[in-house]
């Protein structure tokens, strides 16, 4: 089977200095059919996290990139996909010389404690029509403290190499890794991706609280599994829990 995506002479790139989200962006273009693979801005006015949190994404720091993928596969080519592109941004980062960088399920990189990249999925169309899934990343790159506005602890490449860190340096390795990485869970699924997934996987063995709009879940996480789900050991043995609107906390 063939894989040309994210490839070849055709790769749309849109460049913007100032939008809100490229995200919304990416979304607004794909929903008047106009052609692009990946739009990068050098600040975002409303740059979103999960569940309509805010993203901070001042000018000229970071990179903020959000990549249009055609969903051709079904549901087997979504499971697992924010894992995967999580995958991707820590083998970007590592290859940038950082230290120490791991995975916190579903979706953030983090070293240490503190959180250096994140990964947003935006789902548009339908999934028995044609249907486009939008690969929002940031990563910290040249942000120094104070950020007043970021609640929790977070760091970036400069901080953590210890001096300027160019972009295009960070976009190219990315953009490897992303390729590689979607490759393979186009063909084979996130399954083929889950041991390396796991290998950087923070938190495992630990206990944590695993909150949703509805309740709370204790207990110690034992891995993932081929559907990039969350194990956990309860009271009741254990479980698996799928991303979504889950947010996960060291008890
Ligand atoms: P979870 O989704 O598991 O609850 P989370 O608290 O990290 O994890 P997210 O929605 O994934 O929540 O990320 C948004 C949060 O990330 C914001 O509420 C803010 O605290 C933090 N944040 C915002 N901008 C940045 C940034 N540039 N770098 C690091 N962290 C940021
Ligand atoms: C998270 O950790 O909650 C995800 C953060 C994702 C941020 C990126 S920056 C590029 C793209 N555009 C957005 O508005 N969000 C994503």
């Amino acid at each position: 089977k063939k894989v040309q995506e994210l490839s070849g002479p055709e790769f749309g790139v849109v460049l913007l200095k100032t939008v809100d989200s490229t995200n919304e962006y990416a979304k607004r273009l794909v929903r008047n059919h106009q052609r692009l693979d990946v739009v990068l801005a050098e600040e975002q006015t409303q740059g979103r996290g999960r569940r309509g949190r805010q993203w901070q994404s001042p000018y000229a720091s970071n990179l903020y990139a959000s990549f249009v993928w055609p969903v051709t596969e079904g549901m087997r080519q979504l499971e697992g996909l924010s894992l995967a592109v999580g995958l991707a941004v820590l083998q970007a980062i590592d290859d940038l010389g950082v230290e120490d960088a791991g995975l916190k399920w579903p979706n953030d990189i983090l070293v240490g404690e503190e959180k250096i990249a994140g990964v947003l999925l935006e789902l548009i169309g339908d999934l028995a029509d044609q249907s486009h899934v939008i690969i929002g990343v940031g990563i910290n790159v040249n942000m120094q403290r104070p950020v007043e506005e970021i609640g929790q602890p977070w760091t970036s490449l400069r901080h953590q190499l210890g001096g300027y860190v160019s972009r295009h340096d960070v976009y190219r390795g990315l953009l490897g890794h992303l390729r590689r990485i979607l490759s393979v869970q186009k063909l084979e699924g996130f399954a083929a991706l889950r041991q390396q997934w796991d290998a950087r996987h923070l938190w495992r063995g630990r206990s944590v609280e695993l909150s949703s709009g509805v309740g709370l879940v204790k207990g110690q996480v034992t891995g993932i599994n081929d559907r990039g789900e969350l194990g956990i050991r309860t009271s009741r043995g254990e479980e698996f829990f799928a991303g979504g609107e889950l947010s996960l906390r060291l008890a």
